[in-house]
């Protein structure tokens, strides 16, 4: 079970590597460009300046934004090529020409995080050419009226014995993260501000004040 932040805001990415609570960070190209608009790779290289400086190099999954399946490859490369980051996984979105690019990827020694996924099937496939992970969607599977849940844990017995890990994305809500775990995801990445949530619950607090209120009231406080 490892928790993953699904952020390219170098705020929150501070703020997790600071704390040590996420074993790897996902990013998409919607994600980056809610940050200051700069160049793709400016942005990612911070990131990589973070993780490094903070000792942590973690799994990061950086997205192509090309579309056309050699220009996917290519681009894969140059992001290798000019990030220098040994635990980079390159997100592919599963898809028919995709495969051969992940195995193309593959035979280089590049890392796949195959992306995108909202059924069964494309996990099948995603492990047949032996992704390093498959990325279901959660919260947009429960947009087409499907169980994700479901789906999740179906996904769980297909990927058994199989090198393909499973990374659970689009999450909406707190309880997302943890049914998720509950249908058998390996990983599930979380936006910053539901990671901060899962700490904090108000009978928590409120023990915790009685705690600490009736101890000063034993010390004549
Ligand atoms: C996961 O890797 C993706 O970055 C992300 O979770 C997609 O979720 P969305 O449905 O919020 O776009």
């Amino acid at each position: 079970m490892k928790i993953f932040l699904d952020s390219a805001n170098l705020e929150e990415i501070e703020k997790v590597l600071k704390l040590g609570i996420a074993s790897g960070i996902t990013t998409n190209p919607t994600i980056i460009a809610q940050e200051p608009k700069t160049d793709y790779l400016t942005h990612v290289k911070k990131i990589v300046e973070l993780c490094k400086r903070y000792k942590q190099e973690v799994p990061l999954s950086i997205e192509v934004f090309q579309t056309d399946p050699e220009k996917m490859v290519a681009q894969a490369k140059e992001f290798v090529e000019k990030l220098n980051y040994s635990n980079l996984n390159i997100k592919i979105p599963i898809g028919w020409a995709e495969l051969g690019v992940i195995k193309e990827l593959n035979k280089n020694n590049i890392k796949v995080n195959c992306t995108c996924g909202i059924k069964e099937a494309q996990a099948v496939l995603a492990a047949s050419v032996d992704a390093e992970y498959f990325s279901l969607f959660c919260g947009r599977i429960r947009d087409l009226g499907v169980d994700p849940f479901l789906v999740i844990s179906n996904v769980r017995k297909l990927l058994e014995g199989t090198n393909t890990k499973l990374i659970i994305g689009s999450i909406r809500q707190e309880k997302d993260i943890t049914d998720s775990f509950l249908a058998g995801a390996d990983i599930v990445t979380v936006p910053f501000k539901f990671l901060e949530k899962m700490a904090i619950h108000p009978k928590t607090t409120e023990t915790i004040d009685q705690f600490i209120s009736d101890f000063h009231k034993w010390m004549g406080q």
